[in-house]
C-alpha cells in the first residue's frame, strides 16, 4: 500500500526515506492505486542528467482528462468540479458538477476537431480566468493538442512572440475581460498580435464582456454556437506517458521566454499527489487557488492537481481590491473555503488595507493557507497566521517553478510544525542539495548555498520547446548532475530550508517572474535611449519593484525627463505588460561593466536598494568612476 496521504511527522519520515531509498518503487505504487492507466508502463524511470533526459513510465498508456474527470463522473458526478466566482460579486457564482464538466470538455474537444487540431498541435489560449479557460485546457488534453497558455495581462508583442515560438495553430480567446472595475479588450490585443504570427488559421472567441468586436473573416469565430452544436461526447485520445501535455512560458535572464514543456504521465501523478498531501484535501472540502490558470500555479493547482483528486476548486475572476480589500474574504466565507492559496504579495497588499477588511468576514472554515511565488517576509507571514488562520491553520509555504511542475519544498499541514519563512522540508521524492561556488554539495546544517536537486521527480519539464541546448545549459551545466534551480537557499539547525531568492539576472516583482532582457529591450527601442539597465529594489508589497538606469542618447537637445518616463513605462506595457513597468528611472551617464562588457548588476542594486555602505569589489570594472556618479544622482 502506498502512503497516498500523510498524516502525522513520524510518518512524512518514514514516507520520505522509502521515496529517497527506493523512488522507482515509491512512485510505482502511487502510480499504480490512484490513476487510470489504459496501458501500465514497461519502465518506470530512466534518467540521464548530462544529456538531459528524463522518462517516467514509459510505455504507459493513459489520458489525463479520463483522470482528471471521466474516472470520478459514477461517485461524484453531481459533485461541483468547478465553483466559478465572476468579477462582478453581484453577478451569480457558477458551479460546474463533474458531470457537466464532462459534456463542457468533450463539446469543446469536439469544436477543436472541426477546426483541424490534431494531436501534438500547439493551442494558443489567451483567457481571462473564466470556466471556458480551465475547460479549454481540459479539452486540448482531451485529443492531445498542447496547450501553450498565454498569462491575459501580457502585452500583444509578448503574446506573438510566445504563439511564433512554438508555431500555434489557433488563439482561444475572449471579447474582453472583467478586471475589478475596468474591462480589456483582449480580442484587439490579440489581433495586434496576430499580424505577425503566420502560423494561426483561427481563432475561436467566448463571449464574456459583450463588447463590439472585430471578427476577421474566415480567421475569427464566436465560439458558443459552435459548442452548441457539438456532441457532449468525444473518445479522449491514447496518450504515451512522454506525450508532451503543455508548454508554459517563463522568463530568463537572458534572451527569449523559455517555453517550459511538461509532459502527460508524470506530471499528472506528482500534482496529484502533492495537492492531496500539501493541502490535505477531504472529499467535502472546497479549495480556492487565488492564482491565474496563465502561470504554473494555476496549471497544477487550480486545474489538474484538484480535479485528479476529485476536488471542488474555485476559479476567481477578479482582483483582491474590488469592489474592495475585503473581496477574498467575502469570497471564503461565501463559499465557505477550506483551503486557502495565495502569493506574498497579495497578503501585503491586503494587510495594508487593515483589518476592517478582515473582521466583518467568517473566516471559520478555513483549515490550511497556502503560499507561493516568492519568500514570504516575517511580518506578512505572521499577518496571515493571526488574522486570516487566528493561528488554527497551518501555513504552508511551497516553493517550487514553472520547471518543477508541482510543490517541492512545503510543510506537510498538521504534520510539519511550521516556521516563518521557511518552506522547510523537501516533498516526498525530492531530494535537494545545497552547493557552494567552488561547486562541492554544502554538507551539515546551519548551511547556505545554491539550491539544485540531485534526483528526477515525475513533474519536471523535459525541454525547452525547440531548444534543448538552452535547458541543458539553463539547468543542467551549472553543477554536473545536478538540476539547478536558480535559487539561493540556507538549510537550519533543523534540516529546514529557506528560500533566500534568485541567484541570477531573474527579478519576481508581486510574484511574477521577470527576465531583465526582454525589458532591457524595450527601453532600447525608445529613439532617446542609448543603453539602460534593470534591477530589482526591495518593495514593501511587491517584493520586488524595478528600478531602471538609462543612458540617454546625446544629441545636445534637452529633455523632459518626466515625460521620458512615462514614454518608458508605455513602450514597457506594450512590449512585454504592464507588469514590468518600473517603478524608477534614473537618467545616468555611464553604468559600471566588467573588462568583458558585462554590467555589474551588483553595484546598481545596491544603489537602486540605498545601500551604499559597502559596495564590493570595484577593482574589476572597466570604467569605475562611473559609480560615484551614479551615487550622487540617486542619493
Ligand atoms: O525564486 C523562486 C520563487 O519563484 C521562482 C519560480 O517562479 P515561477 O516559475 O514563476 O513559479 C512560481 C510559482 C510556482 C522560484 O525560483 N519562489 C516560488 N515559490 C517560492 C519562491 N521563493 C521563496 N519562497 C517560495 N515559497
Amino acid at each position: 500500500m502506498s502512503n497516498y496521504h500523510i498524516k502525522n511527522l513520524e510518518e512524512y519520515f518514514q514516507v520520505y526515506r522509502k521515496s529517497v531509498r527506493n523512488p522507482e518503487n515509491f512512485w510505482e505504487e502511487i502510480a499504480e492505486e490512484h490513476f487510470l492507466w489504459r496501458k501500465r508502463w514497461d519502465n518506470v524511470l530512466s534518467w540521464n542528467f548530462s544529456k538531459p533526459e528524463v522518462k517516467w513510465f514509459e510505455g504507459a498508456k493513459l489520458n489525463i482528462t479520463e483522470n482528471c474527470i471521466d474516472r470520478h463522473l459514477t461517485t461524484r458526478g453531481d459533485k461541483t468540479a468547478i465553483l466559478f466566482e465572476p468579477n462582478n460579486p453581484d453577478e451569480e457564482a457558477q458551479a460546474i458538477s463533474y458531470k457537466e464538466l464532462h459534456k463542457r470538455v468533450n463539446k469543446f474537444a469536439n469544436v477543436l476537431k472541426s477546426k483541424g487540431i490534431k494531436k501534438g498541435d500547439r493551442v494558443c489560449i489567451y483567457l481571462p480566468m473564466i470556466p471556458e479557460l480551465a475547460i479549454s485546457l481540459l479539452a486540448c488534453a482531451r485529443i492531445g493538442a498542447i496547450h501553450s497558455v498565454v498569462f491575459a495581462g501580457f502585452s500583444s508583442t509578448a503574446l506573438a512572440t510566445r504563439i511564433n515560438d512554438s508555431e500555434c495553430k489557433m488563439v482561444i480567446t475572449s471579447d474582453g475581460s472583467f478586471r475589478g472595475s475596468k474591462t480589456i479588450d483582449l480580442k484587439s490585443i490579440v489581433d495586434e498580435a496576430l499580424v505577425d504570427c503566420p502560423t494561426i488559421s483561427d481563432v475561436l472567441v467566448v463571449k464574456r464582456i459583450n463588447s463590439e468586436v472585430l471578427m476577421k473573416e474566415g480567421r475569427d469565430v464566436w465560439i458558443e454556437p459552435l459548442l452548441a452544436a457539438a456532441s457532449d461526447e468525444c473518445n479522449a485520445e491514447v496518450m504515451d506517458a512522454e506525450d508532451p501535455l503543455f508548454i508554459l512560458y517563463t522568463s530568463g535572464s537572458t534572451g527569449k521566454p523559455k517555453g517550459m514543456l511538461h509532459t502527460t504521465a508524470g506530471y499528472m501523478v506528482y500534482t496529484a499527489y502533492t495537492f492531496k498531501n500539501v493541502f490535505q484535501y477531504k472529499e467535502n472540502d472546497v479549495y480556492w487557488c487565488t492564482a491565474d490558470i496563465g502561470w504554473i500555479t494555476g496549471h497544477s493547482y487550480i486545474v489538474y492537481g484538484p480535479l485528479a483528486n476529485g476536488a471542488t476548486t474555485v476559479m476567481f475572476e477578479g482582483v483582491p481590491s474590488y469592489p474592495d480589500y475585503g473581496r477574498f474574504w467575502q469570497i471564503v466565507e461565501k463559499h465557505k473555503i477550506n483551503q486557502f492559496y495565495t502569493a506574498p504579495t497579495a497578503i501585503r497588499a491586503l494587510a495594508k488595507e487593515g483589518l476592517a477588511h478582515v473582521e466583518p468576514h467568517n473566516l471559520s472554515s478555513l483549515k490550511i493557507l497556502g503560499t507561493v511565488g516568492e519568500p514570504i517576509n516575517e511580518e506578512a507571514w505572521h499577518w496571515y497566521d493571526d488574522n486570516i488562520g487566528k493561528r488554527k491553520s497551518p501555513i504552508v509555504d511551497t516553493w517550487w517553478q514553472t520547471e518543477t511542475g508541482g510543490i517541492m519544498i512545503t510543510p506537510i499541514p498538521f504534520s510539519t510544525p511550521t516556521k516563518p519563512t521557511y518552506a522547510t522540508l523537501p516533498f516526498p521524492g525530492i531530494q535537494p542539495v545545497l552547493m557552494d561556488t567552488e561547486g562541492e554539495v554544502v554538507k551539515g546544517n546551519q548551511v547556505e548555498g545554491k539550491l539544485c536537486i540531485q534526483f528526477p521527480w515525475p513533474s519536471m519539464a523535459r525541454t525547452i520547446w525547440g531548444n534543448h541546448e538552452r535547458y541543458k545549459d539553463t539547468y543542467f551545466s551549472a553543477f554536473e548532475n545536478k538540476y539547478f534551480t536558480g535559487d539561493g537557499a540556507l538549510r537550519d539547525e533543523v534540516g529546514y530550508y529557506r528560500i533566500t531568492g534568485r541567484v541570477d539576472d531573474v527579478i519576481i516583482v508581486s510574484g511574477h517572474n521577470l527576465g531583465t532582457a526582454p525589458i532591457e529591450d524595450a527601453i532600447n527601442e525608445h529613439p532617446a535611449v542609448a543603453e539602460s539597465a534593470i534591477v530589482g529594489f526591495p518593495h514593501d508589497i511587491k517584493g520586488n519593484a524595478l528600478y531602471g538606469y538609462v543612458i540617454l542618447k546625446d544629441t545636445g537637445e534637452s529633455r523632459n525627463h518626466d515625460n521620458l518616463r512615462k514614454e518608458i513605462n508605455q513602450i514597457i506595457t506594450e512590449q512585454v505588460g504592464p507588469i514590468a513597468k518600473l517603478d524608477k528611472i534614473q537618467f545616468t551617464q555611464g553604468l559600471p561593466k566588467t573588462r568583458s562588457g558585462k554590467i555589474m548588476r551588483r553595484i546598481l542594486r545596491k544603489i537602486a536598494s540605498k545601500d551604499i555602505s559597502n559596495l564590493g569589489d570595484t577593482s574589476t570594472l572597466l570604467n569605475p568612476e562611473v559609480v560615484q556618479g551614479i551615487i550622487d544622482e540617486a542619493m
